[in-house]
């Protein structure tokens, strides 16, 4: 089955929008797999935004996910990392619909609350830099109540 990395930045952990951003996936029928609170290393961060390292934003960027804890997940359902881009919203805040998570509760593009992988093999590459150990193996039991 499908797997995401979806991570809450660290001004949605300050904010206190934890709970509302797990509550969308979940109800959504999406399975959480690996949930963590972290404070990265600048260098860390470098490696997870390393295709952006050209950008001239990517000094920011990473001094902002770096500002704070920030929560990592691993969610799991049928075209996670698709539909899960789009409750996520656009990147830049002013373009996300609202409804979504990034045109509910932010505004400027740096500081737009959460990441998440933008394909399945980048979702792949993310998963392993940051559950180094795995993810938890388990099942919902309303499985029968989500998939046909
Ligand atoms: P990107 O991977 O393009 O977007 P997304 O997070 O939607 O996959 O960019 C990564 C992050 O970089 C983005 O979430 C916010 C930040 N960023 C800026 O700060 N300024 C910008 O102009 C862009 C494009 C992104």
């Amino acid at each position: 089955m499908e797997q995401s990395f979806i991570m809450i930045k660290p001004d949605g952990v300050q904010r206190g929008l934890v709970g509302e951003i797990i509550a969308r996936f979940e109800k959504k029928g999406f399975t959480l797999k690996g949930l963590r609170l972290m404070q990265i290393e600048k260098s860390f961060a470098e490696k997870h935004y390393a295709d952006l390292s050209a950008k001239p934003f990517f000094g920011g960027l990473v001094e902002y996910v770096t500002s704070g804890p920030v929560v990592a997940m691993v969610w799991e359902g049928k075209g996670v990392v698709e539909t899960g881009r789009k409750i996520i919203g656009a990147t830049n805040p002013a373009a996300s619909a609202p409804g979504t998570i990034r045109g509910d509760f932010a505004i400027d593009v740096g500081r737009n609350v959460i990441h998440g992988s933008d394909s399945v093999d980048n979702a792949k590459k993310e998963i392993a830099l940051w559950f180094p150990d795995g993810v938890v193996d388990w099942q919902k039991s309303v499985h029968p109540w989500i998939y046909e």
